[in-house]
């Protein structure tokens, strides 16, 4: 690999301790590697750190934004999968495979989380990468939290956990891990200039990335006899529903039910649904994804409440 140059710039955010020797270890066994750590904690700066130093030392690397809220590439409410090939800024990451999840955070879409997170790794498995890094969300308190983290480690069989942690955080996530032939934990300190970001700024960051996502959308039909809706609550179809869904986002995916894009529903009627989506081909959709959220015209996100706005049976 001595055709790949270091950007200048590439590495805006600078590295933290230990860095360097982690890349070493991660070299020397290869296999998936996942992040944890609480919200800012320089979780996707450190994924995207590896994931270059290890392409550059020719490594075939692919990296897993495994984190729907503050997701390092690809629209909020998906995970979403690049191989690094070439030189290349965090920003201009091409994605190679999508999921959608539905949601903005975990609460409540554990499953999708899990099961998203697994398709995606094996996706990028498949195309030969020898070392996946997983940037997770910083959802970490909690026994919901707990269980996400354990059944993620477990199910991608992570070969390394890194842990940035500020005080002791993490220890109660690690602690099954630990000793364990199958795994190696890092634990590594935080960078102590990371200001912390509001929930507006988050918000907001989401706004952003939204509107830059739908920024060339058109309206588009999509006859619904050509697709399947992946509507868990049997939500209502037809003349009259229309008015429930409108806003709402949904994912459109394909045979493998892996994300095509992103659309935001403009009408359900009894034939056709219509929506905004950047996509071009919609024939290529087989499964349309409700999700659990809306965008507004200024494309903020809040939350649906399933059972009773979209007309779910008791
Ligand atoms: N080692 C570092 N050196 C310099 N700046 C850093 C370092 N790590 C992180 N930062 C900066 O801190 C900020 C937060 O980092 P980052 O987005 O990687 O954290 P995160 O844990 O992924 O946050 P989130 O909870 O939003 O996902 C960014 O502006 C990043 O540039
Ligand atoms: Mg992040």
């Amino acid at each position: 690999m001595t055709n790949i140059q270091v950007l200048p710039g590439l590495y805006q955010n600078g590295t933290g301790p230990g860095w360097k020797e982690l890349v070493d270890g991660i070299n020397g066994l290869k296999g998936v590697v996942i992040i944890l750590g609480a919200p800012d904690t320089g979780k996707t700066t450190l994924a995207f750190y590896l994931s270059r130093e290890l392409q550059l030392r020719g490594c075939n690397a692919a990296m897993v934004s495994a984190d729907m809220g503050q997701c390092a590439f690809g629209p909020p409410a998906t995970l979403g999968m690049s191989f690094l090939r070439g030189p290349t800024s965090l920003r201009d990451l091409e994605i190679h495979s999508m999921y959608f999840i539905g949601s903005t955070s975990p609460v409540g879409h554990l499953l999708q989380t899990t099961v998203g997170l697994k398709k995606l790794v094996e996706k990028a498995q498949g195309g030969d990468a020898e070392v996946v890094i997983i940037d997770t969300s910083g959802f970490i308190e909690g026994g919901a939290a707990w269980e996400l983290k354990f059944q993620e480690i477990e199910l991608v069989n992570a070969r390394h956990v890194v842990a940035l942690q500020r005080g002791q955080e993490l220890e109660g996530i690690l602690r099954p891990h630990e000793d364990r032939k199958c795994r190696t934990i890092h634990r590594l300190k935080i960078y102590e200039g990371i200001k912390p970001k509001s929930c507006e700024r988050r918000r907001d960051y989401r706004r952003q990335k939204f509107s830059e996502y739908f920024q060339k959308a058109t309206t588009k039909g999509i006859p619904l006899r050509a697709v399947r809706l992946i509507n868990p609550l049997n939500i209502l179809t037809g003349e009259g529903y229309g008015g429930l869904y409108k806003g709402l986002l949904v994912g459109l995916n394909d045979d493998e039910n892996f994300t095509l894009g992103l659309g935001v529903i403009e009408d359900m009627g009894l034939k056709e649904l219509r929506l905004l989506t950047p996509i071009e081909g919609v024939e290529r959709v087989k499964l349309v994804r409700l999700g659990a959220i809306r965008l507004d015209e200024n494309w903020y996100d809040s939350r649906v409440r399933q059972s009773q706005e979209l007309g779910a049976r008791d």
